[in-house]
């Protein structure tokens, strides 16, 4: 298991730094209208077990990762400022990388669902489906897709080993997901998604830009994220191909960013 450092650059300037940044109003607004068991519990899959990978680490200098409230509530706001230059824009390039209109669509690892939300409202008539680990991270997504009065279902789960039906999608969206997975979970998570996709379906990674962040040392050490090294030492072209993934393109997105985009193969007679 991978140890998180106690003198992060996080630790001793960024947290904070954004501890003033953060819009304590939303934050609050947020926590004070969740009930915050009754919603995890209503969220969460009954007998769940969550993977060690993911319940003993700390992400982004929240202890306890994912699994608490101050992380679901922290987020966004946090997610603002860690999305140079523009979170929406970063967003907005996954968005154009999607050819046609999906019917179905999947956002895997989804958080507080505002990749879901986007895809959404550009494909109103499409079935959107969140799952994410984190029953903290989906009442967020729910509270915030009741208050668009978007209809979105969200689902607790690991994107490596979903309850989900093979071929149930014709798109399946990944953003920001694979810096946070160690490299054989991002691995199984390709074979899952390759398995819930129809054939000719599509999928868009979105995330930090590889080729690009691989030689800067200070990023690793600037963002509190365990598996960020082995990310950035890989590609995930060549997971995609291994997966089974034809039609690979990666496009780099200001610089600190890419969208790679790929196909599930239609099946020759
Ligand atoms: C950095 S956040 C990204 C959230 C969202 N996709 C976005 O674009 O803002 C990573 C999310 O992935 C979730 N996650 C991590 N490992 C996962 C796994 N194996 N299966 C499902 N969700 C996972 C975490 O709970 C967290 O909500």
């Amino acid at each position: 298991m991978t140890a998180v450092r106690q003198d992060t650059l996080w630790k001793r300037f960024l947290e904070p730094i954004f501890g003033v940044l953060l819009d304590r109003e939303a934050i609050q607004q947020a926590d004070k209208q969740i009930d915050w068991e009754k919603e995890c519990d209503r969220l969460t899959t009954p007998h769940f077990i969550y993977p060690e990978y993911y319940q003993l680490q700390n992400f982004h200098g929240i202890e306890g990762g994912y699994l608490n409230k101050v992380a679901a509530t922290t987020y966004d706001p946090i997610t603002r400022y860690a999305l140079p230059p523009n979170e929406d824009w970063i967003r907005e390039a996954a968005i154009a990388a999607i050819a046609g209109q999906p019917e179905s669509i999947l956002d895997l690892g989804c958080g507080t669902g505002s990749m879901a939300l986007h895809l959404k409202r550009a494909f109103p008539e499409a079935k959107v489906t969140g799952l994410d680990l984190s029953p903290y991270m989906l009442a967020i997504a729910d509270y915030k897709s009741q208050q668009a009065g978007l209809d979105i279902h969200w689902q607790h789960g690991k994107a490596e080993a979903t309850p989900l039906r093979d071929r149930s999608f014709d798109l399946i969206m990944v953003a920001l997901l694979f810096h946070e997975t160690p490299p054989e979970i991002t691995r199984a998570i390709l074979r899952e998604c390759f398995r819930l996709l129809s054939e000719g379906g599509q999928i868009i990674v979105s995330d930090g830009n590889q080729k690009n962040l691989r030689h800067v040392e200070w990023v690793s050490n600037i963002f509190e994220e365990p598996y960020l090294q082995d990310y950035l030492a890989n590609t995930i072209e060549a997971d995609l191909g291994a997966a089974g993934f034809a039609a690979v393109q990666s496009q780099d997105v200001w610089w600190a960013n890419q969208v790679t985009r790929a196909n599930k193969p239609v099946k020759s007679i």
